[in-house]
């Protein structure tokens, strides 16, 4: 092997070296000149064809290219190394002088705000909050609230059907019956949830909608307490000037039932032109009135010892009637621009 062939790998080797952009290349670059079967390893075997004293010398100069080669190939694979580190972080970059990514935060839906507020303002009288269900049987609903099947009063609610004797439920009256079936008298609860008509939707009429239930058993309850009630119930939610009015009524399972009125909380009865009252000067909020004897005698409690009354507030009603909304729609479309008018730093 010649002096200028050696030059040559060695010149070539450490080029390659030197523009290798890999692993890989460095790897290949390793075996192809230092493998056993690689130019040098070639060279190395050929020392014994040349004559004796020109060996040492020949073998020398191998060796050193060895050497400087395995010197390369080290410090190439520390720039690979380094470019990969830099490729790394190049990759997780961010960038810390962006401007953050504000998270909008959370606020309650207008009705759930109205159902706390009636619950708050009613809870330091003693009621309690009872769960109910939502898909329920006939005599829960209907039967036990004095709403027997050719009744009526039936028409006053049209119903979702789900078999024969099971309905979605109309009202959450039905709770008043499962909480007195189960307990005995003093009773005094709120059952807030979903309930549910066969109405076309509308701007005031929507299949699915959310009332609260108040019932109060005990021993000599009157109706001088019902008016109490609502009235604490009336001056939390729309202010202490508010004036109530009962207007008799009919429900199957109160007697004697009434409608209740608060003065209009736009123009407290003083604008005949009033949008909201219509002129009236009043608005219409609940239902209520004495527990009918025959409800009583339904769950097994006796009318003589125990008398109570109840109410049924419509919890889409007063959310509208607080802020002035005029279509019922607006509460389940989730539209944001609607919703945000609630939230603690919005504009309601
Ligand atoms: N359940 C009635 C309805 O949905 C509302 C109601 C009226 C509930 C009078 C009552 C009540 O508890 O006493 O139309």
């Amino acid at each position: 092997m010649q002096q200028t062939d050696l030059k040559q790998i060695e010149r070539s080797a450490i080029q390659r070296v030197k523009k290798a952009k890999s692993f890989d290349t460095l790897a290949q670059i390793r075996a192809e000149v230092l493998g056993k079967k690689g130019s040098l390893g070639l060279a190395l075997r050929g020392l014994g064809a040349l004559p004796s004293d020109e060996r040492p010398k020949a073998g020398q100069a191998i060796n050193d290219i060895k050497k400087k080669l395995e010197f390369a190939l080290q410090e190439a694979a520390v720039r690979l190394e380094g470019r990969r580190k830099d490729a790394a972080l190049e990759e997780g970059r961010c960038d810390v002088t962006l401007a953050g990514r504000r998270i909008a935060p959370g606020a309650s839906h207008p009705l759930r705000i109205v159902e706390e507020d009636i619950i708050e303002a009613l809870v330091s009288l003693g009621f309690e909050v009872v769960d109910g269900r939502q898909v329920e049987h006939d005599w829960y609903n209907f039967e036990a609230l004095n709403i027997p099947a050719d009744h009526p009063a039936r028409d006053m609610q049209d119903t979702f059907f789900i078999g024969p004797q099971v309905v979605l439920r109309t009202h959450t009256s039905n709770v008043q019956i499962r909480t007195m079936v189960k307990q005995d008298p003093p009773v005094r609860i709120l059952a807030p949830g979903m309930v549910f008509r066969n109405d076309d939707v509308d701007a005031t009429h929507s299949p699915v909608f959310h009332q609260i239930e108040g019932l109060w058993i005990d021993r000599g309850a009157n109706f001088a307490d019902l008016k109490g009630v609502l009235k604490k119930f009336a001056t939390v939610m729309f202010g202490a000037e508010t004036k109530l009015r009962l207007r008799p009524s009919y429900f199957p399972f109160t007697e004697p039932s009434a409608e209740v009125d608060v003065t209009c909380i736009v123009c407290s009865g003083k604008e005949s032109s009033c949008r909201i009252c219509k002129g009236t000067g009043w608005l219409e909020i609940l239902g209520a009135g004495m527990v009918d004897p025959e409800v009583l005698k339904a769950v097994g409690y006796d009318p003589d010892e125990f008398q109570g009354f109840a109410f049924g507030v419509g919890i889409e009603r007063v959310a509208m009637l607080r802020w002035g909304i005029d279509d019922i729609r607006l509460f389940y479309e989730n539209d944001q621009r609607f919703l945000k008018q609630f939230s603690p730093g919005g504009s309601s």
